[in-house]
């Protein structure tokens, strides 16, 4: 059956504003999840430590991370992509944070410029580092579903770089559909085999809405049990290095299937189609949330 809460972890000040052409001011950015943390959301992806050579757009992460309202109850990771990047986190104060490998190998080196096996190297450290400083590591596998330069990408790869970041000691793997590519059929053939390797509760889904399958897919996850969902207020975004990807599944239309089919959140959907709207007039663009489009009223 269903679970009876999902929990959701907002990763738009991240994945959403790392891909939108114009650079938010870091003033818009921490506002934004300010309002994200006032709707309840339990978790709220802030910034990434990467190279700003790489990625312009995260290139105020210490401001951001330092500059936000840090409520008790809500969790802040950052994205740190090597030993580097993760001592900067905790020097900027992170409590948390993630690592985003990847099932494809042409995808790892063209968005960490490292193949697969070394990436595993450079996380092993993050984690060892992590577990001293007592600060939890979350895992991404991009391309789960498909890769931009491979295409079709066999679901037993996906379970082997899963179950490597999970036995590293990574607390929570997200299954990435970075293409946005992947319909329900393939995302339970794919679940189907990591849920061999991993248990369900350590595991989240994290679905680009590109062709509109997003949605489809979740609900495919909750039927297989699980329970951790990545979304993006106003679906903001895509992946710099996965060109044609539009946003992850917004916030606000998960919420709302997730409120009809009465299973438990925490948030808010109002107080997040609030935040949806102050960011995209900020960005001069119109939501990508059908629901938003549909029901909110400034
Ligand atoms: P590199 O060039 O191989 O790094 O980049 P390097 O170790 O050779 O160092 C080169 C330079 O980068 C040096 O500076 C380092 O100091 C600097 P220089 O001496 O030339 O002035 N550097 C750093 N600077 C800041 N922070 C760091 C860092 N590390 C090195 N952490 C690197 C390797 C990983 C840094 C680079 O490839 C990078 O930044 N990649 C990030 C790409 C990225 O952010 N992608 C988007 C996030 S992933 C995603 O969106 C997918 C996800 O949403 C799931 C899904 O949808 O599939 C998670
Ligand atoms: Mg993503």
């Amino acid at each position: 059956g269903l679970p009876t809460f999902v929990k959701i972890v907002e990763v738009g000040p991240r994945d959403g504003l790392q891909n939108e052409k114009e650079i938010v001011p870091t003033k818009v950015k921490i506002e934004l999840i300010d309002m994200l943390s006032e709707a309840g959301l339990p978790v709220i992806e802030a910034t990434s430590f990467v190279s700003s050579k790489w990625v312009p757009q995260m290139a105020d992460q210490t401001e951001v991370l330092q500059g936000i309202k840090k409520l008790s109850h809500i969790k802040y990771p950052v994205l740190t992509p090597n030993i580097q990047g993760f001592q900067a986190a905790v020097a900027a104060g992170a409590t948390e944070v993630a690592v985003f490998g990847s099932a494809s190998e042409t995808f790892s080196m063209k968005n960490i410029n490292c193949s697969v096996e070394e990436s595993m190297h450079k996380f092993s450290d993050i984690v060892r580092s992590a577990e001293e400083a007592k600060i939890p590591v979350r895992g991404y596998v991009s391309c789960a579903l498909g890769c931009p330069f491979e295409g079709y990408i066999q679901p037993a790869k996906v379970t082997e770089v899963a179950k490597r970041m999970y036995n590293l000691g990574c607390c929570e793997i997200s299954l990435g559909d970075t293409t946005g590519g992947g319909t329900p059929g393939e995302m339970a053939k794919m679940l189907e085999c990591v849920l061999k390797e991993i248990p369900s509760r350590a595991l989240a889904v994290h679905c680009h809405d590109t062709y509109g399958q997003a949605l489809a897919n979740i609900l495919t996850a909750l039927q297989m049990g699980i329970s951790v969902v990545d979304s993006s207020v106003a679906g903001l975004g895509g992946c710099p290095y996965a060109e044609g990807a539009s946003g992850n599944v917004s916030t606000e239309d998960v919420l709302y299937m997730l409120n009809g089919l009465g299973i438990d959140t925490g948030v808010d959907l109002d107080r997040v189609m609030e935040a949806g709207d102050f960011i995209c007039k900020a960005l001069n663009r119109k939501t990508s949330s059908k629901v938003a489009q549909a029901i909110y009223k400034p």
